[in-house]
């Protein structure tokens, strides 16, 4: 049977404007060359491009009872993701996140709204833990109110035959220290790399990698253009970017290329396959997204 990979969700709409343009204040109007409209958060991305491989993904979120959540769920349905577990709330405004987009640069603006009607009595009614075989966390420290119950969870799920994975993605309150408390269940993490330094506090890769395997499972510490190094108990493998991947890339916006590659990489984890095969396949992913504004568009859809 295929496994069950079920994520909770950080669902936004991501409103991407793009030029050569930094907003005035002072009533200024200037002119962007585009715009961009796209489900966003970690998971929903993540959850996309999962699927686009095969895999099955049950997502758990909640929207607001408006305009943005009616065009998210829709979105989700278009992409292949049941929007079962996904509940509407009159409580809070869909989350949104508007990004300015400059060159290579970009400035984030977030509304939290509806990030904070996730809560762990949602989760456990809802039901998806009961189904899943894998869980994804994908957003550790943005639904901060549910990191308490993580950590009276995970061991459960774990004694439960559960396998665990987590990319806990920037911490904008700086707490990294956090997520020690919950790295023992964690079979694959996935940080970046100045998330890897962050959370490890130790000063290059090499040490934050054996560090952080130290608490038993998998680490894989994303590069951006570098690739990426996996740390198995012991020292650190480095892998680059392939020259296939690599060749004649054209960089269109990186949004999303971190959970594509956590999509690859656990895709292909769970099927058993090598530690070669899991990293060529999220590289796959984490370049193939590039391609493209938003983290969905640009992702790789196998047969
Ligand atoms: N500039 C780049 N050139 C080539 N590949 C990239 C680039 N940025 C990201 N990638 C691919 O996407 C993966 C994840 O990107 P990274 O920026 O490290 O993660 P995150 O988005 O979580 O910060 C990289 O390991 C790589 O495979
Ligand atoms: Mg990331």
């Amino acid at each position: 049977m295929k496994p069950i990979v079920a994520v909770v969700a950080d669902l936004c709409l991501d409103i991407l404007f793009t030029g050569e343009v930094i907003p005035i204040y002072g009533q200024v109007e200037q002119y962007v060359d585009d715009y961009h409209i796209e489900l966003g958060g970690s998971a929903g991305i993540f959850a996309s491009q999962f699927t686009k491989l095969g895999g099955s993904v049950d997502l758990y979120g909640v929207i607001g009872n408006d305009f943005f959540g009616r065009f998210l769920k829709e979105r989700l349905q278009e992409l292949n993701i049941s929007t079962r577990y996904v509940t509407s709330s009159k409580s809070y405004k869909t989350a949104v996140g508007l990004g300015l987009a400059k060159g290579n640069d970009r400035a984030m603006l977030t509304y939290k709204g509806s990030f904070n009607g996730v809560t762990a009595n949602g989760i456990m009614e809802s039901g998806i833990l009961q189904k899943a075989s894998h869980l994804h966390i994908a957003s550790y420290f943005l639904l901060e109110q549910l990191q308490a119950f993580w950590l009276e969870e995970l061991p459960i799920l774990k004694a439960k035959g559960i396998t665990i994975s987590l990319d806990t993605n920037w911490s904008p309150e700086e707490d990294w220290h956090k997520v020690h408390a919950i790295l023992p269940y964690i079979d694959v993490f996935i940080p970046n790399e100045e998330e890897a330094l962050r959370i490890s506090g130790k000063a290059d890769v090499e040490q934050a990698g054996s560090w952080l395997s130290h608490f038993g499972g998998w680490v894989v510490i994303k590069q951006g253009e570098k690739g990426a190094t996996v740390f198995n108990g012991s020292s650190g493998q480095h892998f680059t970017i392939p020259e296939s991947l690599s060749k004649g890339l054209k960089i269109a916006d990186t949004t999303g290329a971190g959970d594509n590659f956590d999509a690859g990489f656990l895709y292909a984890w769970l099927k058993r396959a090598s530690l070669k095969e899991c990293v060529n396949l999220a590289m796959r992913c984490g370049t193939g997204s590039l391609s493209a504004i938003g983290g969905i568009e640009g992702q790789i859809q196998l047969p």
